[in-house]
């Protein structure tokens, strides 16, 4: 997929536990290939972004059903140990006031949700039915460095440092749960090692902000005027808050390190940093400009 580079793992490149496969994890053979011989799985892979799914819901049914399909089966084959299957709390729906539990029923809202929905039953159903060592975790909104330039917070800090405006769906009031990516990566290593199969745990930092806010926070790090702000549209089927009980990671013996105010700050100035690691993927993935012109027009 173009929207992965590998510029991401440079840092990485030259640990020799580390090896890049570049397939497809609807691919059978690609899956076979890279599983070989391992003893966990974590899956990561997915179509992630709702705007996207709004428009081309295939792609997502495709990735975050079958492809997780795909890869049970050869992890059933494989006899791994563990299968640690990332999910979202978005699969909940939205909840006005209070915070979902892992037993709470689900109700998707976006094709995008639903499919992770439809991905992660389908992985549970191979701990029920095959035995597969499957854990399953329900994160909040991530953000961090390296995050693709169609989220809300690398979306919004990029325009701004070209001075564009940042389109705040409705009135910006939307509530997410904004989850550190190192906080939500040292919680996925815990699952994977301390977890209990067949369990799902939730994962959130308790940062709740309006949408609003963190665009107000996002213009004041970088020193830009409110007028960038323009109000569009809002997103059709839009949920209007995300909010997880964390109880049952954090008796496992986590809790996230970053709060929102220093993490943002870390995260825009990483931004600021590496404006090379940006432009790229925006003025050179067709896949990004044929996106942006499909979602916002010409920007
Ligand atoms: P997003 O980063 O797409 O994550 P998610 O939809 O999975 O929560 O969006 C976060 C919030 O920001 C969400 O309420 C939608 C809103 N948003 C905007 O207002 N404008 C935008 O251009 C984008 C991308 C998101």
């Amino acid at each position: 997929m173009n929207r992965i580079t590998l510029e991401n793992l440079r840092d990485i490149e030259n640990d020799p536990r580390y090896t890049f496969i570049k397939g497809d994890i609807r691919s059978p053979e690609d899956v076979a290939k890279a599983m070989k011989g391992c003893d966990s799985v974590v899956n990561f892979a997915a179509e992630t972004h709702v705007d996207r799914s709004i428009h081309e819901g295939g792609v997502f049914v495709d990735t975050d059903v079958h492809g997780v399909f795909v890869l049970c089966e050869e992890a059933r084959r494989q006899n791994v140990s563990r299968f640690l299957h990332i999910s979202t709390d978005e699969v909940y729906g939205s909840i006005a006031e209070g915070h979902f539990k892992e037993t709470d029923r689900l109700n998707p809202s976006s094709p995008y949700s639903a499919s992770k929905a439809g991905g992660e039953l389908l992985a549970r159903s191979y701990f029920v039915t095959y035995g597969l060592p499957v854990l399953v975790t329900r994160s909040s909104n991530n953000y961090g460095p390296y995050q693709y330039p169609e989220k809300l917070i690398p979306l919004f800090t990029t325009n701004l440092i070209e001075n564009k405006p940042v389109p705040v769906y409705g009135d910006g009031r939307q509530v997410r749960d904004w989850l550190y990516v190192e906080d939500q990566c040292e919680a996925l290593d815990l699952v994977l090692q301390k977890g209990t199969v067949g369990e799902i745990y939730n994962v959130g930092a308790g940062n709740e902000e309006f949408n609003l806010d963190v665009t107000k926070g996002i213009l004041k790090l970088l020193g830009k005027r409110e007028e960038l702000i323009t109000y569009v549209k809002d997103r059709p089927g839009h949920d209007r808050r995300y909010a997880v009980d964390t109880a049952k990671i954090r008796a496992l013996g986590w809790k996230p390190r970053h709060d929102f105010a220093a993490g943002l700050k870390k995260t825009v100035d990483w931004y600021v940093q590496h404006e090379d690691w940006w432009r790229a993927i925006k003025q050179k993935q067709a896949d990004y400009k044929a996106w942006i012109e499909k979602q916002y027009g010409t920007k």
